[in-house]
């Protein structure tokens, strides 16, 4: 979700529901439906044919480096059958939320919806999963402490509640997946499978606990800010920086990145400062996301990744994925997003951190507008077969579209099981701004 909730509090309604009006750009009405096998003998033996190499492909994509003896003149086509998308970061739950009040039965995700992505565009899109965002915004009246109530968690139990309910009636199309191992197994099972990332830690109400049960839920990244700074640590802000709270991560911030390692929760550092995100990526046990973010030296914003920090992941010892974001604001000069920028935007990363470590966050159905050239999530053969023709590698571009998000994940998995196992006890500090807990002890005598 980009952009909502700016400091100055000064919203137009488009900010409040940046999904209105954005139904005009790509309505061509011709959308495919989904894939179905073809009928008869002779066509049903080519399509096992077709079956067994799009497996072969997807072994060769997520386990070896890849030779390419099964695809060896590799086309962004059969590039994208062996290793669909997986995107990083899609609003879907937040459209369901603005648009139809959380009522699943309200509509009808193999048809046209009013945003960037329904059933047959991902089909269209070759996409093999993706992060169902379960965002709900920054809350204005948390106080300075951020210990004030607000309704985060539970709008984002209903976020978490919307997406399970669409995994679970669309589960023909859609699996929900808590592992990459179960990510792999689902696309090769022509599912798209479905993640959940939580999209700010002022949604876990300032309690660790609270996210280990979000953990439980299926959430499986949780971004360390939203646009505004909060108990953990400090915020990029929108289009320009703000001022600093904490330095980067407090205190209680570093305990809750060791908690995500325990874990096995990816660290999402979009939308953090500059200084959140160095010592984020310099602290974690796990490789780190930004799931939707794209590169400041190619277009100045805050909310972008600055080249010092893209070189860092070149040349430190933590692996990380930079994910780009689509948001016309974040990728050029206004009026002037397209393909083209976003793939600049991809080519950058690639260059400084180094194209293993790219991938695609989209930010579909978080953004009012789109680049031209990339209306909604049926576009993405457009982007690789850009890259394709600038001279990316099959190997380049499976890694790209999915391949290096699944290592990261994996290795992220891996660290939680041995932290686990070394006995690394869940942390169980409580934020020392709370003034509920410690709750004077009761005397058994005066019944209360
Ligand atoms: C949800 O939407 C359906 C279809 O529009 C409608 O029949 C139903 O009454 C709605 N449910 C609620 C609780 O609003
Ligand atoms: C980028 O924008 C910031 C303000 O957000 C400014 O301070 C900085 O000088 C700009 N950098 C370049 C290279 O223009």
């Amino acid at each position: 979700m980009d952009p909502v909730d700016t400091e100055q509090g000064a919203q137009s309604s488009s900010e409040q529901s940046p999904l209105l009006g954005a139904q005009t750009s790509s309505n061509d009405g011709h959308d495919e439906p989904p894939p179905t096998p073809p009928e008869g003998k002779k066509t049903a033996l080519i399509w096992t044919v077709l079956t067994g190499l799009f497996a072969v492909g997807l072994i060769l994509v997520f386990t070896l480096p890849v030779t390419d003896w099964a695809d060896p003149f590799p086309t962004p086509e059969s590039i994208l059958d062996s290793a669909p998308v997986i995107d990083g970061h899609i609003d879907l739950p937040e459209l369901v939320r603005v648009y139809y009040a959380n009522n699943v039965s309200a509509f009808n995700l193999n048809e046209r919806m009013p945003g960037h992505v329904d059933i047959p565009r991902l089909r269209k899109g070759k996409v093999g999963g993706f992060f169902w965002s379960v965002y709900v915004s920054c809350p204005k009246d948390a106080g300075p402490d951020f210990v004030d109530p607000t309704w985060r968690v539970r709008d984002t139990l209903e976020q978490i509640d919307v997406s399970r309910l669409l995994i679970e009636q669309y589960s023909d199309t859609f699996e929900l997946t808590l592992t990459s191992q179960e990510v792999k197994d689902a696309i090769w099972n022509g599912k798209i499978a479905s993640l959940l990332g939580v999209e700010g830690a002022h949604q876990i109400g300032n309690s660790i606990a609270v996210l280990r049960q979000f953990y439980t839920l299926g959430v499986r990244y949780m971004t360390l800010t939203h646009m505004c700074h909060n108990a953990f640590a400090d915020s990029g802000g929108y289009l320009e920086p703000l001022p600093p709270l904490h330095g980067g991560l407090s205190k209680f911030g570093y305990r809750l990145i060791d908690e995500m390692n325990r874990l096995g929760i990816l660290v999402d550092l979009s939308h953090t400062s500059d200084q959140t995100a160095e010592q984020s990526l310099k602290y974690s046990k796990a490789p780190v996301i930004w799931s939707h973010s794209s590169a400041r030296a190619v277009h100045n914003v805050s909310r972008n990744v600055p080249d010092y920090i893209l070189e860092s992941i070149k040349t430190g010892s933590n692996d990380a994925v930079v994910m780009v974001n689509f948001a016309p604001f974040y990728v050029a000069p206004d009026g002037k997003a397209t393909l083209e920028s976003v793939v600049d935007h991809v080519e950058h990363i690639g260059n400084v951190a180094g194209r293993q470590h790219v991938g695609i966050g989209s930010d579909y159905d978080g953004i009012g507008s789109v680049p031209e050239g990339l209306e909604d999530v049926s576009k993405y053969p457009a982007l690789v077969t850009e890259l394709f023709k600038r001279g990316w590698s099959a190997e380049e571009l499976r890694g790209l579209t999915g391949g290096n998000l699944l290592r990261v994940l994996d290795v992220a998995e891996r660290v939680a099981r041995e932290l686990q196992k070394a006995g690394t006890p869940p942390v169980l500090d409580i934020y020392d701004k709370r003034t509920d807990l410690p709750v004077e002890r009761l005397n058994v005598d005066s019944p209360t």
